[in-house]
């Protein structure tokens, strides 16, 4: 029995961190995929271009976004909502590449929820000093969906809090290739990314990008 080789303990590929009930954090899951997700990135954003979204109080957000998928996570002085045109282009969003597709679902599935299919992706980048509040993600219709989140290129302090605005926050480097699930008790968890640090990453130069899987429609 393998098993007793490890003191019955189960070697795993990939650590994995609980960061609350229902979320967890998997180190270094996307690693071996990060090259053709960042080909991937590429293609979408030469459809949909990265923009700076204003908030429904007027700030321009700091953070640079994109989208994939059957709908977009978009903000205007409207508001914040899912749409399935991208208003930089009045076309639909790029289609989900299949390499997301397969990291979102194999991710959600090593953390415990096994059917999950994504019809949204919102794509994340991040120059040096720039950083997203702690917020819910509350825009999507379903809850039971969870939240997938990739995270590629320079290292970020992920804040990951309780249900209310004011309850405690853990901080987690997020590095290259790791993926981080919630969902469950924890789908409406506060959480953001402090100020990114100047750096320059070997494979994706001086940014991140983070790409967030939801089931928004
Ligand atoms: C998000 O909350 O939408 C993104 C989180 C991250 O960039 O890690
Ligand atoms: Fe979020």
């Amino acid at each position: 029995m393998i098993n007793d080789l490890f003191g019955g303990i189960e070697p795993q590929q990939t650590a994995q961190e609980k960061l609350a009930k229902g979320a967890v954090l998997l180190r270094g899951l996307a690693l071996d995929k990060a090259d053709d997700l960042l080909t991937a990135i590429r293609h979408v954003s030469s459809a949909s271009p990265f923009r700076n979204m204003v908030t429904p109080a007027g700030h321009v957000m700091s953070v640079a976004m994109s989208n994939c998928g059957q709908a977009g996570w978009v903000t205007d002085r409207s508001g914040y909502r899912y749409d399935g045109t991208d208003p930089e282009t009045g076309q639909p969003w790029p289609a989900m590449p299949d390499s997301f597709m397969a990291v979102a679902t194999e991710a959600a599935t090593k953390a415990g929820y096994l059917d999950f299919r994504p019809d949204a992706c919102l794509i994340n980048l991040y120059e040096p000093g720039a950083r997203l509040s702690l917020h819910q993600d509350r825009n999507e219709r379903d809850m039971a969906n969870p939240i997938v989140s990739v995270s590629l290129g320079l290292p970020a302090t992920f804040q990951f809090g309780g249900l209310k605005r004011s309850d405690p926050v853990q901080k987690y480097a997020l590095l290259h290739g790791d993926v981080a699930v919630w969902g469950g008790p924890s789908r409406l968890c506060y959480h953001g990314v402090l100020t990114l640090k100047e750096g320059e990453h070997p494979a994706v130069g001086r940014m991140r990008l983070n790409l967030t899987f939801r089931g928004a429609l």
